[in-house]
């Protein structure tokens, strides 16, 4: 029994120097010596038929034993962890952290504030209205004849109860709407969606956004319309951008114009460039069509019950997307509505 206890120690004691530093390794002798079936647990099991004259010198070995291999593990287990600290220590503080991404506003949100704030700053203030419209507010009291093609069913989004619903066209309805409920003078910016059942391509979406403006007032002119219009296109494209009206037409406004900006591309040089080399925006024109304007209808006023003979009003609508389009250099519409987060965090 004595040479026993000594074979298991002198054993043990030189496993346990030769293992590695691993704690699964020193585990795995913990076991094999003190687990409930090791080897100095099955000398414990032995001192049954040990004779009771031997047991105490035996007892006194066989503890010495257990104590001596628990000390050599214990020892073994602190370098473990010692060879621990030693990889943690390893860790390159000086590379880059894991940073986390911020979210931000949509480009189109983005644009949206920008032609807002720049409005307010002139006087402006900001009202919005309903998506869901009817053809009494989307058309009627915007002087749109029955007969007007953006009545057609193909040309607007009614919804189905009865053809009473429809998605809104375009912000003016908002025009009359505030109307109805404010007395002037009052100058307004509108944003907001508005739908046409257009095919969608790289610059047609059945759901863009447009601002609409109102002002109205004691002798509102045509030239106060093209004050602030150019104070936009100025602040919006940059202080050289000129801007020219062409006379056009609006069921809603008398007269009426479509607003150009000279090329954001080319600066105007289009019409000088030969027509190998036309300007890719404006195609050789020097200029491009930023928004529709006039001055507000007489009849629209009596709609609303103003007296067209006291009040005159100017009013615009431009389309957000395009205003983007062109201040960011952006070749699809189709990009801001597909969420793909390379492309939107470039804002
Ligand atoms: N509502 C017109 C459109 O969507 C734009 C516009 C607004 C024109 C206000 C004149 C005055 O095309």
């Amino acid at each position: 029994m004595k040479d026993q206890i000594r074979q298991v120690q002198e054993n043990a004691l030189s496993e346990i120097a030769a293992s590695s530093n691993e704690a699964a390794a020193i585990e795995a002798i913990r076991i094999k010596y003190l687990g409930r079936k090791g080897a100095v647990t099955e000398l414990f099991k032995n001192m049954g038929s040990v004779p009771a004259s031997e047991k105490p010198e035996m007892g006194q070995l066989l503890n010495a034993l257990k104590n001596a291999v628990t000390d050599a593990i214990d020892e073994k287990l602190r370098n473990s962890t010692a060879a621990g600290e030693e990889t943690l220590e390893k860790i390159d503080i000086t590379l880059p952290g894991i940073s986390r991404k911020q979210g931000h506003i949509h480009p189109i949100t983005k644009t949206i504030y920008e032609i807002c704030d720049m409005f307010v700053s002139i006087g402006f203030r900001v009202v919005e209205g309903p998506e869901i419209e009817t053809e009494h507010y989307n058309f009627e009291t915007l002087n749109i004849p029955l007969e007007h093609p953006s009545r057609d069913a193909f040309d607007t989004f009614y919804l189905k109860s009865g053809e009473k619903y429809l998605l809104r066209s375009h912000t003016s309805p908002v025009q009359t709407r505030f109307m109805e409920k404010n007395k002037p003078p009052f100058a307004i910016v509108v944003p907001g969606k508005v739908f046409r059942p257009d095919a969608t391509d790289a610059s047609h979406s059945f759901m863009f956004h447009q601002v609409e403006g109102l002002a109205v007032g004691d002798n509102i002119k045509f030239s106060d319309l093209k004050g602030a219009l150019s104070i936009f296109a100025k602040q919006m494209f940059g202080p050289d951008t000129r801007m020219r009206f062409r006379p056009s037409f609006f069921p809603f406004t008398e007269p009426s114009a479509e607003v150009d900006i000279s090329c954001v591309l080319c600066r105007d040089k289009g019409q000088e460039a030969s027509s190998k080399e036309r300007c890719s925006l404006c195609g050789g024109k020097g200029w491009i069509e930023i928004l529709g304007a006039g001055m507000v209808n007489p009849k629209v006023f009596e709609k609303v019950g103003y007296n067209p003979k006291k009040v005159t009003g100017f009013a615009f609508g431009m389309g957000v997307e395009r205003i983007a389009i062109l201040k960011y250099g952006i070749e699809d519409i189709r990009l801001f509505f597909e969420n793909d987060v390379r492309f939107l965090s470039q804002f």
